[in-house]
């Protein structure tokens, strides 16, 4: 896998860097919150424990935190400046006693086999060290009947114009990654920036 020094993860320890990213993003993740919400509810979830893996700053889990009243939200990460935004919104929402952002890395989840009913992980897999170990502990996290959204940029000739899309996946490598991790059987489908990956 191609890998640029710009969008690998460990950027995001510098402060200027990510509060760039939280802005330029903001848009884009609370979009998707409200996307992973309507699916959500779709399948008849309307409460539960959700992680998001590998969080930033947050801005998918407070939409979704605000659309279902009654879960349990938790984001990890290892960037100290995002959690920090992360987690300034959350008690800025006077979400604070139901969405909490931790300090953890996303190939070695702090949690318990099947502790939670819905996995998020957007724009990770073509940054992390090992995308299919960190894919088979959100396997290992999520409850047999959960819901799973994982969505990542697809790279394109759009590569050639922009740095993130050259480090990241075409389609069919995403799908090699899926197949040689333990994650459940799911459904693939890409746009012209993205390949998701839902269960
Ligand atoms: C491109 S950002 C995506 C963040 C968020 N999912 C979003 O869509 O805005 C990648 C994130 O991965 C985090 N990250 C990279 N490697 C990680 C690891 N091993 N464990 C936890 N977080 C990691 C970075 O700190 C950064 O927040």
């Amino acid at each position: 896998m191609k890998r640029s020094p710009l969008t690998h993860g460990r950027i995001f320890d510098d402060e200027a860097f990510a509060e760039r990213y939280a802005e330029r993003h903001q848009n884009m993740v609370e979009s998707f919150g409200h996307e992973y919400a309507e699916k959500l509810t779709s399948r008849g979830f309307d409460r539960g424990r959700i992680i998001d893996v590998g969080c930033g700053f947050g801005g998918m889990d407070i939409v979704l935190a605000r659309q279902f009243a009654d879960s349990e939200i938790v984001g990890i990460d290892l960037s100290d400046p995002l959690l920090r935004l992360a987690n300034r919104s959350a008690q800025a929402a006077g979400l604070g006693d139901r969405v909490r952002f931790e300090k953890a890395d996303v190939h070695q989840i702090p949690y318990e086999d099947g502790s939670f009913d819905a996995v998020i992980n957007t724009n990770m897999v073509h940054l992390v060290d090992n995308p299919v170990q960190m894919l088979d502990e959100i396997e290992r996290i999520l409850v047999p009947d959960g819901c799973l959204f994982i969505a990542d940029v697809r790279r394109s000739w759009i590569g050639l114009l922009d740095k993130t899309f050259k480090s990241a996946l075409t389609l069919d490598e995403a799908k090699d990654l899926v197949d040689r991790s333990n994650i459940r059987g799911g459904s693939f489908s890409s746009s012209f920036l993205w390949w998701r990956f839902e269960a």
